[in-house]
């Protein structure tokens, strides 16, 4: 049996799997990843300068314009092949099945994830940081930032995780007590260098899971799994999850 039909063999069998996505699972929807080479108006801005607090301190109207950017970015493009096939795969599996996250542009939600753990916020989102309220952005074409709060009138900030800052605690506790439980582990298209959510990988291990990467180049998580794939996520999951249902295409 190959490499690849023992880990197909195992997904099959598996009633707990936890699946780790990063920003190379929404490549194929004409979303750019944070590490490689940045294109076009931003290109000579690098993300973690424009993700952090003090940035945003520094200059809130330019991080916000670089959120705009891309939250019609996102809005604009649609879920994958890859979106899909995990989404069938929940559909299949219920409870058993958890999605953390570390992409903000709600393509899972989107392709019919329910099981999801977005552990650095949402693009779609503002937080009021004076009140604590969220608010979902009005439509890409509306909306002119910053948006202000409808409780207390404050200026908002994107609802999600810059550098530097904590994790959403009960989404953290949660994905790590998945990935401990998992008897199957995937880690997708992410560079395996942003803690926490790295941490997952390693924390499946330890508990015995058998860890599978998805990834076109090999990352500092490599090391760990039992089986990369060196391909696109679509290509790979489709590969792995040959025979499940595929479902229809979905996009919230
Ligand atoms: P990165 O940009 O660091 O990594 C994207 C990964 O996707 C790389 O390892 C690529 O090799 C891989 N990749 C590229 N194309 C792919 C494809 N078609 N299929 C599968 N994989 C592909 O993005 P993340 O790992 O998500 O955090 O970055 C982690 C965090 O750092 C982000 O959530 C963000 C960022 O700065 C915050 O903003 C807090």
């Amino acid at each position: 049996m190959s490499a690849l039909d023992g880990a197909r063999a195992r997904l099959r069998a598996a009633r707990r799997v936890a699946v780790l996505t990063g920003a190379g699972v929404s490549k194929e929807s004409g979303i750019p990843t944070f590490r490689e080479a940045q294109t076009g108006l931003w290109a000579r801005f690098r993300p973690e300068e424009l993700a952090s607090p003090q940035a945003f301190a520094r200059d809130p109207q330019l991080v916000w314009a670089w959120y705009a950017w891309r939250y019609a970015l996102c809005a604009a493009a649609r879920p994958n092949r890859a979106h899909q096939l995990l989404s069938a795969l929940e559909a299949r599996l219920g409870e058993g099945f958890t999605l953390a996250t570390q992409n903000v542009d709600g393509l899972h939600a989107r392709a019919g994830s329910t099981r999801l753990l977005e552990l650095h916020g949402n693009l779609g989102r503002a937080r009021c940081e004076r009140c604590g309220e969220r608010q979902n952005l009005p439509a890409p074409e509306a909306f002119e930032p910053p948006p202000l709060c409808q409780r207390c009138g404050a200026a908002m900030r994107p609802d999600v995780v810059w550098f530097g800052e904590m994790l959403p605690e009960a989404a953290l506790k949660q994905a790590q007590a998945a990935f401990q439980r998992a008897e199957v582990a995937l880690v997708v298209g992410t560079s395996g260098v942003v803690y926490p959510a790295a941490g997952l990988a390693g924390l499946a291990r330890e508990a015995g899971a058998f860890l599978i990467e998805i990834n076109p180049e090999p990352t500092p998580l490599s090391p760990l799994a039992q089986l990369s794939l060196r391909q696109d996520a679509g290509e790979a999951l489709e590969a792995l999850l040959k025979g499940e249902e595929g479902g229809s295409v979905a996009d919230r």
